[in-house]
């Protein structure tokens, strides 16, 4: 599997399996024992999408190696803060059947909880997060939906730079102006929902696409996400699809395809607005 390399030398496989939304359940452990099985090595989970357990059993009953697989979670809002982040990571590690993860994101910028005080807050939970770095437990740390103002707030007091921002990118949703200063500072950018949560695949000019290469548009939308210098994470409980969506890397889209699909604006809704979220 193709792979990009992090800030601090680490590399991480191009495409990975995404868990939101995935139950906690037969049916999302059947779904990551066949991603397992199909040849992804990176799965991506939550403290708050409740089915780190299922990550973990999946991840261990696969027999594959635990350095072969590489991990993500991320912390959920009520763990900001330096003690809560050091807590409920471990018991993040606990639900994993783990020693450390290789990538643990700060979920969301401005929790509700948080909110009258979120730049203090993130410094302190990314206090944490270095200490667990330092310590190896987790083999690179990053942000999850943040924004240029709220990485400026980390950076004003941050040791260690993310290596990561994963942010909702799609066609129709590019955010170009946040990829461009995630770049900037050497930042990967990680697509969530890279197929608009399933909105992208019936748009026209996507099905034509994907008709004239003899791919699916799911296909077409996370390669247009690879040749971005994204990487993807689709999320599927469906086993022909989980199969599909790592089968992107025997063509490539051209020049004009891209720009036809970067041109899809608004076809997929919008990122939430992290300062207004309810949560
Ligand atoms: P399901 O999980 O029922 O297979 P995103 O990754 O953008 O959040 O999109 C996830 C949605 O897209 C889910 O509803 C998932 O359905 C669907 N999906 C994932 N992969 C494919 C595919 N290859 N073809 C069609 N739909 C897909």
């Amino acid at each position: 599997m193709e792979h990009y390399t992090l800030s601090n030398g680490v590399p991480i496989p191009a495409v990975g399996f995404g868990t939101w939304q995935m139950p906690d359940n037969e049916t999302g452990y059947d779904a990551i024992r066949y991603a397992l099985d199909c040849g992804f090595r990176h799965i991506d989970t939550a403290q708050g999408y409740g089915n780190e357990g299922t990550v973990g059993k999946a991840v261990r009953d696969s027999g594959i190696p635990r350095s072969e697989i590489f991990l993500t979670s991320k912390l959920d809002n009520p763990n900001h803060g330096y003690q809560n982040t050091l807590s409920s990571f471990a018991r993040t590690l606990e639900l994993l059947r783990t020693d450390y993860v290789d990538l643990f994101l700060i979920h969301w910028p401005n929790p509700l909880q948080f909110r009258s005080t979120w730049q203090q807050t993130n410094a302190e939970t990314w206090q944490a997060f270095e200490s667990l770095y330092a310590a190896g437990k987790i083999r690179a740390i990053g942000i999850s939906n943040f924004r240029t103002h709220h990485l400026d707030a980390l950076l004003s007091t941050a040791k260690i730079m993310p290596a990561v921002n994963q942010i909702r990118l799609c066609p129709g949703d590019s955010q170009d102006a946040l990829v461009a200063c995630c770049r900037s500072h050497g930042i990967l950018p990680e697509a969530y929902s890279p197929l608009g949560t399933g909105q992208v695949l019936t748009v026209p000019a996507i099905t034509e696409i994907a008709a004239k290469y003899g791919k699916s548009p799911a296909q077409i939308c996370i390669r247009w996400s690879l040749q971005n210098g994204f990487l993807p994470l689709p999320k599927s409980v469906t086993p022909s699809r989980i199969r599909e969506n790592l089968d992107v890397f025997d063509f490539t889209l051209s020049a004009a395809d891209m720009q036809t699909i970067t041109g899809l604006t608004g076809c997929a809704g919008a990122a939430k607005d992290p300062d207004t979220v309810p949560w």
